[in-house]
């Protein structure tokens, strides 16, 4: 549970910090998303041991559920049960809603189903202005014609009702998160008496960033101050 927790949490602050690309010009999260696209087999190796870890993950934690459920009753059990059994059923419930929340996401920008209008196959294509460059290496050449996750991105949030989906989500993620903190501490060894309320404030404080930063994108989208450049609006409503 708390290694695969490790490479999800890797996961989600890598991705984060790829979509605050949002925030600079077009070229960037454009940039990045051709490059991902460009890794071809390495990033259908990426998302295969994704799935393998979040399917062990899951796979864990009912494993866990199944265990304290025959373990309770016991005489040694009941003091922590009632503590115990709150804050699992929590993680519980904030992971499934995770899940049916990562779903609707691989339709919404991945696969395109939830909203195919404004799905990036589905967009004028963008031309780079300049060259995106990992680590000062040009990836993306300028002029290179690449799919608009950008127009995707921004068009998705424009709908308040989705942008709410994804702030409450990306809301019960980060306390999922602060629990699966907690646990994996506790499982290390980390929490002990010195460390533990230390260790805690740290946690909380990665998780109010982790979910400010993620609901600053909607939130920055349908405020208006990230908008799609006049040039995509006027191809796309030529199209
Ligand atoms: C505001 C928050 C988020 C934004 C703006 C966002 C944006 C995106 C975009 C644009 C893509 C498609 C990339 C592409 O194919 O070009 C994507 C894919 C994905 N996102 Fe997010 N995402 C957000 C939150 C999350 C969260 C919280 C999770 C995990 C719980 C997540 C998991 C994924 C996964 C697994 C993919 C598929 C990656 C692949 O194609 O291999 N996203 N996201």
């Amino acid at each position: 549970m708390a290694v695969t927790g490790v490479i999800l949490i890797g996961f989600v602050i890598g991705h984060l910090v790829g979509n605050l690309q949002i925030f600079q010009h077009p070229d960037h999260i454009n940039g990045y998303g051709a490059f991902l696209h460009g890794l071809g087999p390495l990033l259908w190796a990426a998302r295969l041991f994704l799935l393998a870890t979040a399917g062990i993950h899951i796979w864990a934690a009912t494993v866990l559920t199944l265990e304290n459920r025959a373990a309770r009753g016991t005489a040694y059990s009941v003091a922590h049960t009632i503590q115990a059994t709150l804050s699992s059923r929590f993680m519980r419930w904030t992971g499934v809603v995770v899940l049916a929340f990562l779903l609707y996401h691989l339709a919404h920008f991945t696969l395109g189903t939830a909203q195919p209008a404004t799905f990036k196959e589905n967009l004028p294509h963008y031309t780079m202005t300049a060259d995106y460059k990992i680590a000062g290496f040009p990836v993306v050449p300028a002029g290179a014609e690449v799919l608009d996750v950008y127009s995707m991105v921004v068009r998705g949030f424009q709908h308040p009702l989705v942008s709410l989906f994804y702030v409450i989500a990306v809301g019960l993620l980060s306390i999922h998160l602060l629990h699966g903190f907690d646990s994996m501490f506790q499982t290390l060894g980390w929490r002990s008496a010195k460390w533990a309320n230390g260790l805690r404030r740290v946690a909380i404080a990665f998780c109010l960033v982790y979910f400010l930063a993620n609901a600053a994108i909607p939130g920055a989208i349908l405020l208006g101050k990230v908008r799609v450049p006049a040039a995509a609006v006027q191809e796309a409503s030529t199209r």
